[in-house]
């Protein structure tokens, strides 16, 4: 696992994104994992910006979404599907059609996740996935306790999740959904790199137990540790309680 500590979150913003840029002039088609949330917001920011100056060609590249809440309609502004239209396709210009994601909608939701599970393995896999991280060390909605090997699944928020998330919808957490779909932790593994942003001194306890606390599923993100490449880039408070 290699740590890497920026000045800022646009900083990091401009490393991540040099690392997709590589990986899009040797391998055009990549896969490229995304999470929501607003720590990735400068990636995509950065990236769209290397893309626009012609530093890489994004006509052949396949987005893969992380996450999705259960009920919400693909077109209601919070939906992931929605946000990573917004903040990633339209700007790179990529059409729908490289998109893969799983239905928050689907009338069998489990059968919705196998189907996700599946095609993410049918496609060749996630060449790159970039990941948050929750103030309660969750990696896509991977709450503590989840099982370490797990797949793509239903999971039930925590309160302390939606009370994190509920600034996506005007402060009322009565409009943050119960459940979402989330590529299980077994599954994320699967990415050939994984790339993990931290901005922030709510970070901190998270990125330390991360780094540097035992693997255990309390802190679901310290399974990294297991991947062969794992890169965390934090600004200096959320590094703030490493060793
Ligand atoms: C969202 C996701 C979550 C977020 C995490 C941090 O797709 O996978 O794990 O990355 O909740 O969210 P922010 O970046 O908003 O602090």
């Amino acid at each position: 696992m290699e740590v890497v500590i920026v000045p800022d979150a646009a900083a990091g913003g401009e490393l991540v994104a040099e690392a997709i840029v590589r990986l899009l002039n040797r391998k055009p088609d990549a896969l490229l994992g995304v999470a929501t949330g607003s720590t990735p917001l400068p990636v995509y920011q950065a990236l769209t910006a290397r893309v626009r100056a012609g530093d890489a060609d994004v006509s052949r590249v396949r987005i893969a979404q992380l996450d999705e809440y259960v009920g919400l309609p693909a077109d209601h502004p919070e939906s992931y599907r929605s946000v990573l239209h917004r903040e990633v396709l339209t700007p790179l210009g990529i059409p729908l059609s490289a998109f893969l994601g799983p239905d928050g909608t689907a009338s069998d939701v489990p059968a919705a996740c196998a189907a996700y599970d599946r095609a993410l393995t049918e496609s060749g896999g996630v060449d790159l996935q970039i990941l948050g991280i929750g103030t309660d060390g969750h990696i896509g909605f991977n709450e503590p306790c989840s099982s370490l090997a797990s797949r793509t699944r239903i999971k039930t928020l925590t309160e302390q999740t939606r009370v994190d998330n509920a600034r996506f919808f005007d402060g009322d957490i009565t409009q943050v959904p119960h459940h979402v779909i989330t590529q299980g932790i077994g599954t994320i593994l699967e990415a050939r790199h994984l790339v993990l942003l931290a901005t922030g001194e709510g970070k901190a306890d998270a990125v330390a137990s991360t780094v540097e606390g035992p693997i255990s599923a309390f802190c679901p993100a310290s399974a990294l540790q297991l991947h062969p490449h794992t890169t965390i880039i934090t600004d200096e408070a959320a590094a703030s309680k490493l060793k």
